[in-house]
């Protein structure tokens, strides 16, 4: 018996690629789960840290100011690495909580550390198993080489890009690789994404502005 040839296709038949629509589906999840954990700090983290903290609420470091946009852009770097953002939200939220003033104070860190404790236990005892990454990642955060796991990572990244912002850019402080790619960058460039990603909620409490960051 002989075979049926089949007829040569005249043109090459395309698959088509799974790729566009699986970076559309990551993309739509970084921003809902950006959008979401960003208003649960606004909401829940927040109005406690508020209570508790030393540092302004305005000006260069402060609470509406600078550690909201640590908190943003350490949301970000946490998820682009696919871990819980919630425990790095606290970190950032605590990190400059202890300052005394808008200068050089490099003992910040060390001094929220009691803060932490008190307002883990009072407020937020379903992250006291994290307690103890989420101190070792403020206590470190002006100094730290190496994070030693991904909160202390994303909290340094997301202070650090500032700094990068402000001054040079050098890779090797960083450990995200999210966090490279947005601290080599223009920090207008990132004030738009952080516009395009926030709720209508969290732009009624936080001001997006060039110089936020
Ligand atoms: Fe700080
Ligand atoms: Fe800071």
């Amino acid at each position: 018996m002989v075979a049926r040839q089949l007829p040569k296709l005249k043109t090459r038949v395309r698959f088509p690629s799974p790729a566009p629509s699986f970076k559309l589906d990551c993309m739509f999840w970084h921003r809902n789960l950006l959008l979401e954990t960003f208003d649960w700090y606004l909401r829940e983290v927040l109005p406690v840290v508020e209570r508790y903290a030393t540092q302004e609420k305005y000006g260069y470091h402060g609470l509406y100011t600078h550690t909201a946009a640590v908190v943003f852009r350490g949301i970000d770097y946490a998820l682009s690495l696919k871990q819980d953002p919630k425990p790095v939200v606290l970190a950032c939220a605590f990190h400059d909580i202890a300052r005394l003033n808008d200068g050089p104070d490099m003992e910040h860190g060390k001094r929220a550390l009691p803060i932490i404790e008190r307002v883990l236990q009072n407020h937020f005892p379903s992250y006291l198993p994290f307690a103890q990454s989420i101190k070792e990642a403020v206590e470190n955060h002006t100094g730290g080489h190496t994070a030693p796991d991904y909160i202390s990572a994303c909290l340094w990244d997301a202070d650090r890009t500032r700094l990068s912002w402000d001054r040079y850019f050098r890779p090797y402080f960083f450990t995200t690789e999210r966090a490279k790619t947005v601290a080599s960058k223009s920090p207008s460039k990132y004030i738009k994404f952080m516009k395009r990603n926030m709720s209508k909620y969290a732009a009624k409490i936080i001001t997006v502005i060039d110089t936020l960051y």
